[in-house]
Formats: structure tokens, sequence, C-alpha cells
């Protein structure tokens, strides 16, 4: 048998840190504020219509692959009412299983061997993985504490002849960064005068605590260049139904829908049912989300600045990053291996998401989609930490 059995695209990927880490949660019952996934289920008017679709035989066999047209509709819909962005559900409308999916489609679908993509470190893992398995090489332009902007003069100085994808993720995980207007216009530009495609990932676009989400599609000259992604698990607080979509112009989505047709071909059924209804659930559903986010924010921030961890206030997302050097610590990625036998709490090195490891060293993520309980628990745990030097 040839060795070794992981091709060399992927050697080094090993397990996700999120596999890894919920594992040692599990192990050693520490409060997970590792993985993002809420710890409470979204409206449960919203589970219910998942169950009726179940029950009344809609989605149980293999969807249209696009999706349901239901669905089409109300992501279509959701774009114009938040963002004023017409797409239309037939052409321009794709659902996935999931972002992650979306993220694996697009990035199949648009790259050739040899094509770079320059993508802001951290990065969320997928990326990595699937820039790898496109055989297309990853270009990071880094982002740096204690802002995480992007240097924009940088980003132009990375595009080379090979550049074919910009690909953005605000607000970004795992800094909390939400990119500003001005910042979006001058990735534009750029990306009009270089003739690049831009593939935006923008789960997190109902966590917004400081600033506006806006999607880079609606900036002149982009709708025709640009990969829109999004997904239902964060904004519905439902990670487990894996209901994700796409939304570019024609071209654009028959190149993704190509890729997707032979990844699931369709996935989550009954579950599209259900996340066409929670798509027109009233403003007030994700004002009170946002609101409710933005208070476990600031608790669990309260909560890491106390137990002398230095906190980066994130604008958005479900997580804070923290820098653990203020409690004399240096190796992020040791310190999360340690934390949940030291206090029981598990959180993420964000190391993981760097090519330059050094500049996220000493970062550890905390995410706060938990109940207020579950976090003033951990707060009060992790206070019970001491400097090391
Ligand atoms: C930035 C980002 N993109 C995509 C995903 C995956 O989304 P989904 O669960 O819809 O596949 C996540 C999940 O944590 C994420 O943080």
């Amino acid at each position: 048998m040839r060795l070794p059995l992981l091709n060399s695209r992927l050697a080094g990927m090993g397990t996700t840190i999120f596999a890894e880490m919920s594992a040692l949660a599990t192990a050693t019952g520490a409060i997970n504020l590792g993985q993002g996934f809420p710890d409470t289920d979204g409206p449960s008017e919203i589970a219910q219509a998942a169950a009726d679709a179940i029950l009344t035989g809609k989605g149980n066999q293999y969807p249209p692959g696009p999706g349901i047209p239901e669905l089409r509709q109300a992501v279509a819909g959701h774009q114009k009412r938040f963002y004023g962005l017409d797409y239309d559900p037939d052409t321009e409308v794709l659902i996935t299983a999931g972002a992650t999916e979306a993220i694996a489609a697009t990035l199949l679908a648009l790259l050739e061997p040899g094509d770079e993509v320059i993508a802001f470190e951290p990065y969320y893992d997928s990326y990595a993985a699937c820039i790898a398995m496109a055989g297309a090489a990853r270009v990071p332009l880094t982002l740096r504490a204690p802002t995480f902007r992007p240097d924009l003069e940088a980003l132009r100085d990375l595009v080379t002849s090979r550049t074919r994808v910009i690909m953005l993720n605000s607000p970004q995980n795992p800094t909390g960064m939400v990119l500003t207007a001005d910042e979006l216009a001058a990735i534009a530009e750029l990306a009009c005068e270089r003739d690049l495609l831009v593939v935006t990932d923008e789960v997190y676009e109902h966590l917004v605590y400081d600033g506006t989400h806006i999607p880079i599609a609606s900036l002149p000259g982009m709708r025709d260049r640009t990969v829109t992604i999004s997904s239902g698990g964060k904004t519905f607080s439902f990670t487990g139904w894996k209901v994700g979509w796409v939304t570019a112009p024609p071209p654009l989505l028959s190149a993704v829908r190509t890729a997707k047709q032979f990844l699931t071909y369709v996935s989550s059924g009954p579950f599209q049912y259900a996340t066409a209804k929670a798509l027109e659930l009233p403003d007030s559903y994700y004002t009170d989300l946002r609101d409710s986010h933005r208070r476990k924010r600031d608790l669990l921030a309260t909560g890491l600045t106390e137990a002398g961890l230095h906190v980066y206030q994130p604008a958005g997302t479900y997580f804070i990053t923290t820098d653990v050097s203020s409690l004399g610590e240096s190796d992020g990625h040791a310190f999360c291996r340690a934390l949940p036998q030291r206090c029981g709490v598990v959180a993420i090195p964000n190391v993981v998401f760097y090519d330059n490891t050094e500049v996220g060293r000493s970062q550890v993520r905390f995410a706060f989609c938990k109940n207020d309980e579950i976090l003033a628990q951990a707060a009060t745990r992790l206070k019970t930490l001491h400097r090391t030097a």
C-alpha cells in the first residue's frame, strides 16, 4: 500500500481543533466555550415547523437539487429585506448543507490548481482545507491585535497574476472584526481593478454589536463578481440542521451548483421547510438575537478581564479573542490543553487559524453563545487561574 494514505494536499490537517477540544470537554466535564454552538435551541415554532414537515412528508425524500423553492424564495426575500439586494430565487440562489458545503463547492468550482486565494488570517479552518483540496494556494493577509483591521495596502501588494479570489469573512471568526464601509469599498475597488472574484462568508451577519453588516455584493461593481455565503445555523440557533445558501449571479451560481451536486447533491429536506419559515420571522426576532448576544458578550468580556485575560472586544460573531500573555502564558495551545484540568473550561487556541503562527501564539478564543448562568460559572472558574510567571 502506498503511504502516506492522506494525500499531500491535506497532509497536516488531521483532526479539527473543534473535535479535539470538544472531546476534551466531554472527557473532563468542563464548560465548553470552545466550539461555537448555542446551548439553547432556536424558536420553538421553528422546531415545530421541522417536526411538522417530517410528519407531513415534506422533504423526507430527496428535495430538488438547488433547494426547495420556498426556501430559495425566502433567501431572496431576506437579501432584499435586509440589504436591498435582488436575487432571482431560480437562477441566483442555491441551498447547501450549511455554509461549510457552500464554501467547499464554491472553492472547488472556481479554482484551478495553482490559483491563489487571498484570505484574512486567522481564518476559519475550512477555508485552508478547501483551498488545498482545490489544489490552489492560500495567501494570508495577517490581521493583527489589538484591532485586527486589514492592512489594505498590504492586501493590494499580495495580488499577483495568479490571484483568483479574495475570501472575506465579516463578521470575522475568530476575531469578531467587522469590515467597515471604507474597507469594503477599498476591497471592492481592488477586486474590480484586478478582475478578481470575491467569496464572502457572512454566517454571522445578524450578530453585529458595533457598526453594521454590509454585504460586499451591495457595493458598485461587486454583484457580478461576488459569491455570498450564509446559513441558518447561527442566526436561528439550530447549528445541527446544516441549512446554508449561496447567492450569486447566474454564471457564478451555476458553477457552484455543478460542484455542489457531487458533494451532498441535496440535504436537510424537512429542515429546509423550517428554515424558510425562520427567514420570515419578524425584525424583532433579529434585534432580540443581537441584543441578547451583545449582553452575553459583555458578560463574558467582564468575566475574562476579571480573570486576568487581555480581552479584544469583538464587534460581531459570538467569540471573544483574548491574549493569555497577561497571565504570564506564551503558548495558547498549551494553555487550552491544560485549561479543562486547571479550571474546568474549554477554549480554542487561535494559533491553529494562522499560517503565521508566531502572530497568534498567545491568543485564545472563547465562545459566548451560552446561557448566562454558564457564562457566569465559567468566569468564576477562570478567576481561579493564577499567573504562571
Ligand atoms: C466563519 C464560519 N463559516 C462557516 C461556518 C459553518 O457554518 P455551517 O454550520 O452553516 O456549515 C462557521 C461555523 O462555525 C463559521 O464560523
